[in-house]
């Protein structure tokens, strides 16, 4: 076993991890290794909403653009839609980028996603951005099949030590090890007039989770078990978040739902979370019922399983600088994403 944390990030801890050496995990899990040449990656979530049963056509105009090929292109990116608690259809494109400079030119060589070109009636637009250093997120997998941010990276980890008990996700961060991470300042939204553009005021150790669930290969018992057992005490904690998440520190919860390139729903979906502080984040998971009772259930069910399971589990947790955020909205309703916050 190896430690989640890469050989490079490793330095001599100020806190030490929950668990001492001689734990050992009830099951395999795997983190993303990046090569040590990547600093800063980008995480860009570009989202557009409408209220209509059918999309307006500017829309698909709009995925359109972002599909085309061009260059400065992500190094990884999928596509999710969900419905929010006012009854929009939203799609959000999720980008990546191993180098923040790649993503500064692809915006410049295309406008940005809330620019004046994406103003109407028909539809709102928003752009949440958070460029990371590679000592501020970890990531956790439950088998070898990479999402999100670790497609990018391009390789795992072998079985990693620091997972398995509440506190894991702490002890993977790289500057978990020197940092507790406290948050700082506060989420504050200001109009521009003349763009109609809202800005959100960042703020200091902002915490962002990408929670991600797939059953594609489960049949028989195993898909019984996760959509009929799992997947409902899952949605009751997404909706629980979503709708009274800010009395415990959650801004914003989407439960949302991977499409194909025909805009088909697949049989993967990830909870995405803003969060005021990882600490926030870590006594929601060790503490709500509704995550209690997945995590238990999942326990379960892995160590039985083992590297047989066909219910694939991952997330990325950022604790993100406030120099490194970046959140726009243009022609949103007002509960949208972090608007909430501000
Ligand atoms: C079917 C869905 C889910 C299952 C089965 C599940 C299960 C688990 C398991 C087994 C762990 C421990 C992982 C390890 O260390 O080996 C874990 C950790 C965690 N989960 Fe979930 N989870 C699910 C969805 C979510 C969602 C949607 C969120 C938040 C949006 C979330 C937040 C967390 C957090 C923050 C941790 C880390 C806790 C810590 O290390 O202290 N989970 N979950």
């Amino acid at each position: 076993m190896e430690s989640a944390i890469a050989e490079h990030l490793r330095v001599e801890r100020v806190h030490p991890r929950r668990k001492p050496d001689t734990f050992h995990p009830p099951y395999p899990s795997f983190s993303a290794r990046f090569d040590p040449a990547v600093e800063q990656v980008v995480m860009a979530y570009l989202g557009v909403q409408y209220r209509a049963a059918q999309p307006p056509p500017v829309v698909a105009e709009a995925l359109a653009e972002l599909d085309a090929a061009v260059d400065h292109a992500p190094d990884h990116h999928d596509r999710a839609r969900y419905v929010d608690e006012a009854g929009y259809t939203t799609v959000l494109t999720i980008l990546y980028w191993t180098d923040p400079a790649e993503y500064d030119r692809w915006t410049r060589a295309r406008g940005a996603w809330t620019g004046p070109h994406h103003r109407t009636p028909d539809a709102g637009f928003f752009s949440e951005v958070v460029r990371p250093t590679v000592r501020r997120f970890e990531t956790l997998f439950s088998s070898d099949r990479t999402e999100g941010v670790s497609v990018a990276a391009g390789k795992l980890s072998g079985e990693i030590h620091e997972h398995g008990y509440w506190g894991g996700a702490r002890d993977r961060l790289p500057l978990g090890q020197t940092d507790r991470l406290e948050p700082s300042g506060e989420l504050a939204a200001e109009t521009d007039p003349e763009t109609g553009v809202v800005t959100v005021r960042p703020q200091g150790n902002l915490c962002l989770i990408r929670s991600g669930q797939e059953w594609t290969e489960t049949e028989g018992d195993e898909r019984a078990l996760y959509l009929g057992d799992v997947e409902p005490v899952l949605r009751a904690g997404m909706d629980f978040l979503r709708d009274e998440g800010r009395a415990i520190g959650c801004y914003a919860n989407r439960y949302v739902r991977v499409t194909d390139e025909t805009g088909a729903e697949t049989d993967k979906s990830f909870g995405l979370s803003w969060w005021h502080s990882l600490a926030d984040l870590e006594a929601w998971a060790e503490s709500h019922p509704t995550h209690v009772a997945i995590f238990r259930a999942a326990m379960k069910y892995l160590s039985t399983m083992g590297p047989a399971a066909k219910v694939r589990l991952y997330h990325e947790i950022t604790v993100t600088d406030a120099g490194q955020q970046e959140f726009r909205y243009l022609g949103c309703h007002d509960r949208t994403g972090l608007l909430r916050a501000g």
